[in-house]
């Protein structure tokens, strides 16, 4: 059985961060609303308290009970975390004199506790609350300080528990993996087992004593996500898995014969749906962004729908659902406030079971479990690219015209990324099709053309973005080829906006 961590969620904004951490410690988590401990899970080894926005003395502040926990597993408090352990036991918790945001050093720590195995003197740790724990119960000890707060970290005596008041799952502190490591290893005694390769091994048999002989289906985008579940499904199941791929006319040059392609060359049994005429028809006159993606979602589920009824006895509908959907689609009370489905609409519509094996991974885990799953490089390192496609990046109505134009102008930019080493140092990089004409001249003629802009991001989660600070060679090259090959276009510019305020598309 995989071995696990639950990391019991406050609210924190840096909980999701505590799980990447510890997965990268080669380790399986979970992370649990504050008040959902899966009592009696037989393969929980230690419990992680996160942070929160409240303080421990606010009424709404969220209250667990740690009964049952404290004295049976490990336990580490992280910021509120720490703080409500030491509040609850009688200690002291008070608004900081000056609130501890940012970088703070250990000025001095227990060398000899387990905790703090292998951390530097003076080591930068990273403080974020209003509050700071003033007093401490006598059978608590203080085991770090910081420059800002006296009780830095603590450990109650002959217990397996510790608070720490800084957050050693960020960066910017820079013992924190050594810190998490020494909880989960050393404390917790994780073997640290949970790889690709184990991942995988389990998967596939549980997928297989899921499905048995049922037939499921599975809508390719092209993404990492669902071509990762279908070589995963693949393995399991063989070919009771369809895969339907959907050319709306608005991917990218070339790209649905390409995909399937790879698709076919990865064994996969794929039905390609070219369905361009019908989008273009029903997206005639519109303009409005959200109609767009109405109309494009809507076709979308319709075309699926229509394929997979022609399939018999399916009774499953595999999505390309991570993680960080399913944790932003839980409320901390354990509610959905947010229905997750990658494909908006598809489930209710179809009436057939979910299959969702990625459901626990983060995105790079995804990546990894695709490598290991030999799928090839430029599937697994593409750049995210929006459902509705170009039907996003065409400011305004929508014309095949108008696409072929896009088409020709992304594709000189997207492989010119290629050629220069670019395309691996940015986040996700397009052309958008502006509603506008300018004067130009080529030649003896005067042309009055469209305009685009080049659209390059640096990002770790499309959640906050900037600007790629592309070289002005490149741009100068990119900006004459699109000029030069694309008929249409005679003006070419570069969108230097971060999100926020702006978005990554346009639409
Ligand atoms: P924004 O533009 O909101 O985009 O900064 C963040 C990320 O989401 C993608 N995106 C979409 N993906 N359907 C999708 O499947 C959409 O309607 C959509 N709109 C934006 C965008 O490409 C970026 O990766």
């Amino acid at each position: 059985m995989q071995e696990k961590i639950i990391i019991l969620d406050f609210g924190s904004q840096t909980t999701q961060l505590i799980g990447r951490r510890v997965r990268e410690l080669d380790t399986y988590c979970e992370i649990v609303p504050y008040n959902k401990f899966p009592y009696g899970d037989e393969t929980v080894k230690g419990v992680i308290l996160s942070g929160s926005p409240f303080s421990v003395y606010d009424e709404k502040a969220f209250k667990a009970d740690l009964s049952q926990i404290r004295g049976k597993y490990p336990l580490l408090g992280i910021c509120y975390g720490a703080q409500f352990i030491a509040y609850t036991n009688g200690g002291k918790v008070e608004p900081a004199n000056t609130r501890e945001y940012g970088r703070a050093h250990l000025t001095s720590f227990c060398q000899d506790n387990v905790l703090f195995k292998g951390v530097k003197e003076n080591s930068q740790v990273w403080m974020s609350h209003g509050d700071t724990i003033t007093a401490i119960p006598d059978n608590f000890k203080t085991i770090a300080s910081t420059d800002k707060v006296a009780i830095g970290a603590y450990q109650i005596q002959d217990e397996q528990v510790w608070g720490v008041q800084f957050h050693p799952e960020v960066y910017h502190t820079e013992d924190g993996t050594q810190i998490l490591k020494n909880f989960v290893v050393d404390i917790c005694g994780c073997k640290q087992d949970w790889s690709p390769a184990s991942f995988i091994e389990s998967t596939v048999a549980e997928l297989k004593e899921q499905l048995g002989n049922d037939k499921v289906v599975l809508a390719l985008s092209g993404g990492v996500d669902s071509s990762v579940v279908a070589v995963l499904l693949n393995k399991a199941i063989g070919k009771n898995l369809t895969c339907v791929f959907v050319d709306h006319g608005l991917l990218r040059k070339n790209e649905f014969s390409n995909v399937l392609k790879d698709y076919e060359c990865l064994g996969l049994n794929v039905i390609g749906v070219n369905a361009s005429e019908r989008f273009y028809k029903e997206l005639i006159g519109v303009a409005d962004p959200e109609k767009k993606r109405k109309i494009i979602g809507k076709g979308f589920i319709d075309v699926f729908d229509e394929e997979a009824h022609k399939l018999a006895d399916v009774k499953w509908l595999a999505q390309g659902t991570i993680y960080p959907d399913i944790i932003e689609s839980l409320s901390i009370t354990g509610t959905v406030i947010k229905s997750h489905h990658n494909v908006g609409g598809l489930p209710e519509k179809m009436n057939l079971k979910l299959c969702e094996p990625l459901r626990l991974l983060f995105k790079d885990e995804v990546r990894r479990v695709g490598r290991e799953l030999g799928m090839p490089e430029h599937l697994i390192t593409r750049h995210p690219f929006p459902g509705p496609g170009l039907g996003v990046r065409i400011l305004g109505d929508i014309t095949p015209d108008k696409v072929r134009i896009l088409q020709d102008a992304d594709d000189i930019f997207i492989q010119g990324l290629r050629d220069w080493g670019l395309y691996d140092k940015v986040w996700q990089a397009g052309v958008i099709l502006l509603p506008v004409q300018s004067v130009g001249v080529m030649g003896d003629e005067r042309t009055y053309e469209n305009a685009v802009a080049l659209r390059a991001v640096t990002s770790t989660d499309a959640m906050t973005a900037d600007w790629a600070h592309l070289p002005y060679e490149f741009l100068g090259k990119i900006s004459n080829d699109i000029i030069n090959k694309v008929k249409g276009v005679n003006r070419v510019t570069y969108d230097i906006s971060s999100k926020p305020p702006a978005t990554i598309e346009w639409e």
